[in-house]
């Protein structure tokens, strides 16, 4: 699988692209249309079935930074052949197939060699979003700040103070690396979902191999899920990100808050890391969602004081800042929401 890594810092001089604008209602793509073209991108690639991991990175951070920075960036580009070309490639990771086929390698390579797969946004993020999800917890449970905008209950009503009684949901899991550094953190109930079923062969597979075979994994498409339970904690690390580079990102994305409003139990959270929108992006994005949902008209949310479906929460702080174009900011950001 192509990975998204961090980039390093001299590409933030790189031109990069918009991802593709937003389609006419009616001009909706579909993953089958296109996944002859990304099977062929994924797998004519010069990597061939031995992997050769440094430009596999490389190669995943110019896709992806095609989708970086959106606003600030576009402007400074001037090669229309190369932002179309970026454009291609960073949409091929909105598509299905390409998912397919990079866990197929992944597999193929976690055989033969025991390689793990892709750490998305490299291991300090992983493991920042884990501790500090962590600690948003017991925040919330300790009655810290965020309790105090919130008295946080579990299904059954009762306050939840031990973070082995935190269900536990990742969407878009991939190899399911984070889900295991949760556990290591001290959460219990866990579940791993993703699209692609050799994302989910493999997440079982290092689970088990790392000790973790008590995390479940599911097949399941976030934008269709067939999940029939609400979990305290919904964790999405470069889902929405992959969701948003399909062809049909804006209208998926808007897809996916509706799907994951129905995951998240009411006083649960949403925590979601993102390369390729900013926490302000995501807030944005959350409120447009909120107005779409209530727009001030519903009565019985008016009522009760709450209308919103999720309200901005808390953020990393921590993540390294860049400068660019005298604007300073982090090129992954993590947000947490609370559900109503
Ligand atoms: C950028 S990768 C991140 C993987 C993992 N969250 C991580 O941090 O390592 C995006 C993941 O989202 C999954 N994905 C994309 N769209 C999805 C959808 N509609 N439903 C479920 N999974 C999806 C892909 O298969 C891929 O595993």
């Amino acid at each position: 699988m192509a990975g998204m890594r961090v980039p390093p810092q001299e590409d933030s001089e790189l031109p990069m692209s918009r991802p593709p604008p937003p389609p006419a209602a009616g001009d909706l793509v579909s993953d089958d249309d296109r996944s002859v073209a990304a099977d062929s991108w994924s797998i004519k690639s010069e990597y061939g079935s031995t992997l050769d991991d440094d430009q596999r990175h490389a190669d995943a951070a110019d896709a992806l930074a095609a989708a970086n920075f959106p606003a600030a960036i576009s402007d400074y580009s001037s090669d229309k052949d190369e932002t179309d070309a970026n454009d291609v490639e960073a949409s091929m990771l909105g598509l299905q197939s390409y998912w397919d086929a990079s866990y197929a390698e992944d597999l193929a390579n976690f055989h033969e060699h025991g390689h793990a797969g892709e750490i998305w946004f490299g291991n300090e993020v992983m493991d920042t979003v884990a501790t500090w999800t962590k600690n948003l917890c017991l925040n919330l449970s300790q009655g810290g700040n965020a309790a105090a905008q919130s008295n946080h209950i579990s299904e059954s009503g009762e306050t939840i103070k031990d973070l082995s009684s935190w269900s536990v949901l990742d969407v878009g899991t991939g190899n399911g690396l984070l889900l295991q550094a949760l556990a290591k953190q001290g959460f219990s109930d866990l579940t791993g979902t993703d699209y692609s079923e050799g994302a989910i062969e493999l997440a079982r597979s290092l689970a088990v191999r790392n000790g973790f075979s008590n995390i479940k994994f599911v097949v399941d498409d976030i934008l269709e899920t067939k999940l029939d339970r609400k979990f305290q904690i919904v964790m999405d690390k470069g889902t929405l990100d992959a969701i948003g580079l399909h062809p049909d990102g804006p209208i998926k994305r808007i897809m996916y808050w509706e799907s994951v409003a129905n995951l998240v139990s009411p006083r649960g959270v949403l925590v979601i890391t993102s390369c390729n929108n900013t926490k302000e992006e995501l807030v944005q994005e959350v409120e447009n969602f909120n107005d779409r949902k209530y727009g001030g008209k519903d009565a019985d949310q008016e009522a009760s004081g709450e209308p919103w479906v999720f309200r901005y929460l808390d953020y990393v702080r921590s993540y390294p800042t860049i400068m660019f174009g005298g604007v300073e900011g982090s090129r992954v950001c993590t947000v947490a929401f609370l559900r109503s």
